[in-house]
């Protein structure tokens, strides 16, 4: 066989993209380059799953079994990518800016028609949580309604389901009445309406929005979702409204506890009073529960017993774990080790699949554990994204931020998307309640997912 200078040069790119492609993806915590080389790689797997760039396939949604807020819930993270690591891809900003705008709904308060069989307040609320990240990092207002007026817009039509008939206040889970679930109330609807209500206060710098957090936190200790017992802090799941939110159910899961930090942490960021950098501090010792040997670990669910939601839950942790180091900068020397040693154990897992880069579920496993899909990919770029989050300023009006206020977008109360009575058959009500009646089984009974 003859070498020719071509037979070489082309051996020698095969090699390399072997070299680069085999093995774990190599990260050095913190490093802003070694963290965005990673996470191009993590990103690229995730968007293996988006249906918006395939054809016939739907902008903002991403392939089954991935439901609509787990769209929300990747497209906070993509921003993340998008503003740290790669701000001048005009291809991934249009995707990230289509995606997010296309499913705002015909109301342009992230409650599409065609996914009120499946969302509830939480879903809503995870939207929310994306667009507002576009709102902190500035990202490119649409013309017609900015992120802003539309987080604006999400918040309004959540504190308007306020529901202070049962329980003494608090959101129900579900939105419509048709949903099972409607008649349960819960931890995460209410931490998001906390947590998007803090953040507009921070930006907006508008008190209203700082009184409605207090008084989300203020009902999720009176009803008992919030509890201290023997000195630790407990977030509960939620309870049902029939007997008034007394039989609580305490499983315990890291997007609950991180979604209340960082809420915490914006009201710290907003008041500068001791209160809430304290209220972050506690809960932030209280999710060493989701901690296996320093490690992120989803400790309900694992191993072997996470559904496909519960799956993607340590994306939203790591998010607003990462954002709490920056606003309360008192929480570094807590949270810096942990942030560190998730990054690099997710990134190690980062080693399976057919590209050899695909990413695991559990980080303590040596390796990639065989478990794949959106989730994984979600949780290792967000844990990644998390170390180098100090870096990027998180503006408001006043220091850097653009987006335009509108106070009253979606309290228009002609709307009857905002008044939950859309027109849907009853075939598909039926539907949702058999769909929803399993979704809430798997909530209340955790591991049941792999009995059905
Ligand atoms: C990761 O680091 C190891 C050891 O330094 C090196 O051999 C390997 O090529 C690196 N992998 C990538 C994807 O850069
Ligand atoms: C832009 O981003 C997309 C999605 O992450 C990626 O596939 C593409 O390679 C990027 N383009 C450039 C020029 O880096
Ligand atoms: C649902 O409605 C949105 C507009 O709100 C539309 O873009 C989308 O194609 C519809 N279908 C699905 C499956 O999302
Ligand atoms: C229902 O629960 C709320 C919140 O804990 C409490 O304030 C209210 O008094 C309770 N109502 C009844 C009738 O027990
Ligand atoms: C608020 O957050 C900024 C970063 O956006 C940080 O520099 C500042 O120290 C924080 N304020 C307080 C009181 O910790
Ligand atoms: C935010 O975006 C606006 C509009 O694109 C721009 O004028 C402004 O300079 C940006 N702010 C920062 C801090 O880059
Ligand atoms: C502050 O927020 C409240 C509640 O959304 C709104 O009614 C009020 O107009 C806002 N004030 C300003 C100055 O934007
Ligand atoms: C719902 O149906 C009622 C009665 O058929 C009709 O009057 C109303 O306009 C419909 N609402 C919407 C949002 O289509």
């Amino acid at each position: 066989m003859r070498f020719t200078f071509q037979n070489n040069w082309f051996s020698i790119v095969i090699l390399s993209i072997y070299i680069s492609l085999t093995g774990a993806l190599n990260l050095t915590a913190g490093d802003r380059d070694s963290v965005c080389e990673a996470a191009k790689f993590v990103v690229q797997g995730e968007l293996n799953y988006y249906e918006g760039i395939k054809y016939g396939g739907t902008v903002g949604m991403f392939a089954s079994p991935n439901y609509w807020w787990n769209a929300g819930e990747a497209f906070g993270g993509l921003l993340d990518y998008y503003t740290f690591c790669d701000n001048d891809n005009k291809t991934l900003k249009s995707l990230i800016y289509d995606g997010m705008y296309h499913q705002a709904g015909e109301s342009f308060n992230y409650i599409p028609s065609n996914q009120s069989m499946v969302e509830g307040n939480d879903d809503q609320g995870v939207w929310g949580l994306a667009v507002m990240e576009a709102v902190e990092r500035n990202f490119t207002d649409p013309e017609d309604h900015s992120w802003l007026s539309m987080t604006q817009a999400i918040f309004n039509t959540m504190d308007a389901r306020w529901d202070t008939e049962h329980c003494g206040g608090g959101l129900r889970w579900q939105i419509f009445t048709w949903n099972s679930g409607y008649d349960y109330k819960n931890s995460i609807a209410n931490g998001c309406l906390f947590n998007i209500a803090a953040r507009l206060a921070r930006f907006t710098r508008n008190e209203s929005y700082a009184k409605v957090a207090e008084k989300v936190w203020d009902w999720m200790e009176e009803v008992g979702f919030l509890t201290s017992e023997d000195d630790e802090l407990v977030l509960h799941d939620g309870a049902k409204i029939g007997d008034n939110c007394t039989d609580v159910t305490d499983k315990k899961w890291s997007y609950t506890y991180g979604i209340f930090i960082a809420g915490c942490a914006y009201m710290y960021n907003f008041t500068e009073d001791s209160i809430w950098s304290e209220r972050a501090t506690e809960i932030i010792e209280a999710s060493s529960y989701f901690f296996k040997d320093g490690v992120m670990y989803e400790t309900t669910c694992m191993p072997n017993h996470c559904n496909n939601d519960q799956r993607s839950f340590h994306s939203l942790f790591a998010r607003c774990l990462g954002i709490t180091t920056v606003l309360v900068p008192e929480t570094v020397s807590l949270l810096e080790d942990k942030l560190d040693k998730s990054a690099e154990a997710a990134a190690q897992s980062c080693s399976g699949g057919d590209d050899d880069i695909t990413c695991g579920e559990d980080w303590t496993h040596s390796g990639w554990d065989g478990v794949y899909g959106l989730g994984e990919q979600m949780c290792a770029l967000e844990a990644m994204l998390a170390t180098i989050v100090r870096e990027f300023p998180v503006y408001t009006k006043d220091n850097g931020g653009s987006s335009k206020s509108n106070p009253t977008a979606g309290t228009n109360t002609e709307d009857e998307v905002n008044k939950n009575v859309l027109n849907i058959s009853t075939k598909d009500k039926a539907g949702a309640g058999v769909l929803t009646a399993v979704v809430l089984g798997i909530v209340l009974g955790g591991s049941a997912w792999m009995a059905i």
